[in-house]
């Protein structure tokens, strides 16, 4: 029997993969969209889970304005810490469990090594502090959930670092990337097929479960953004690759601070279920892929 999914969120990055790769898994998914149920409000969004009654809900939609969190921070607030609270709250209550997304933002990026998922946590900006809280509000009303965080989510879809890039390199100008914030990059694509591959065992999973708790996924390897630029003009333009010069973060104002080093370790994600992330160049050829064919399907 087809597990039954309800996954808030239609339009991210993270969604739309979602929505694309569950005709491949044993899954009967249902996703609403912002009009169907608005995490602004989040009492009402929560009722949908008892109305749909699934067996699995899918948090994918968040805020996630950056700096523009640090101004909005009520809405913020309300979209990635009340309404992730009131929807386990509602899975609780149901039975369903829950995976909710959240970001290596919650850290502040001082530590050497790698995170791992129960290192101290000290958010550096507003975004950071509303997912957190997001994440303390699901863990505590729902037993039967998994925090996944996860950092520098690219796709074929939405905007991100990955397409601002090549439209970069399209204008002819310089190109200047910030070269001392690391982290992992993060296909959307292999986040969206991690999580569907492991329905069953979330739907079927008990309290207490190692499956349920924070975890993290992300890419394998780490880099500098710059350094993920290079690879994005390497693997899309080969020797047309135009040059990317280095800039500090500090050179650079931004309304949030971000952190330096907010590499995540995945080991104990891959142990307990059973998973090997690829590296992030092999997942980046795939959105290049993508976006190739789709450009030559519909030439600009
Ligand atoms: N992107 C990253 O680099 C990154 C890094 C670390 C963690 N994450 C986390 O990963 C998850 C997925 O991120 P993503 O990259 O897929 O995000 P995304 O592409 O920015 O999409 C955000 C989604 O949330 C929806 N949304 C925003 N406000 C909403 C509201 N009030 N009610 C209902 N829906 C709302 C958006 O709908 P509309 O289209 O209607 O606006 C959109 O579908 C999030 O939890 C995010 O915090 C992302």
């Amino acid at each position: 029997m087809s597990v039954r999914v309800l996954q808030f969120g239609t339009t991210g990055q993270v969604s739309r993969e979602l929505i694309r790769q569950a005709p491949a898994h044993d899954v009967a998914l249902t996703a609403l969209s912002r009009a169907e149920a608005d995490l602004a409000d989040p009492e009402r969004a929560a009722r949908k889970v008892a109305e749909h009654r699934p067996e699995l809900v899918i948090l994918a939609a968040a805020y996630t304005a950056v700096d523009l969190a640090e101004t909005e921070t009520v809405l913020a607030r309300r979209v990635n810490a009340e309404a992730p609270g009131a929807i386990a709250r509602a899975c609780a209550s149901c039975g369903a469990a829950l995976v909710h997304f959240s970001t290596d933002y919650v850290f502040d990026g001082t530590k050497a090594q790698a995170y791992l998922p129960g290192d101290a946590t000290h958010p550096l900006n507003a975004y950071g502090e509303t997912k957190l809280e997001g994440e303390r509000r699901v863990l505590d009303a729902c037993p039967r959930a998994l925090v996944i965080r996860t950092s520098w989510v690219v796709s074929a879809h939405g905007r991100n670092f990955v397409k601002t890039m090549l439209r970069l390199a399209g204008e002819g100008g310089p190109i200047r990337v910030v070269d001392d914030q690391f982290g992992r990059p993060t296909s959307a694509a292999d986040l969206a097929g991690f999580v569907l591959s492991q329905a069953g065992r979330l739907a079927d999973a008990r309290a207490g479960d190692p499956v349920f708790g924070v975890h993290h996924f992300a890419n394998a390897g780490e880099t500098s953004w710059r350094g993920f630029a290079q690879g994005v003009f390497e693997l899309a333009l080969g020797d047309q690759a135009p040059e990317v010069g280095a800039i500090a973060t500090a050179d650079r104002p931004s309304p949030a601070t971000r952190p330096a080093r907010g590499v995540l370790d995945t080991s104990a994600t891959e142990a307990v279920f059973g998973v090997a992330p690829r590296p992030w160049r092999a997942a980046l050829a795939d959105i290049l892929a993508e976006l190739k064919a789709e450009q030559e399907t519909n030439p600009a």
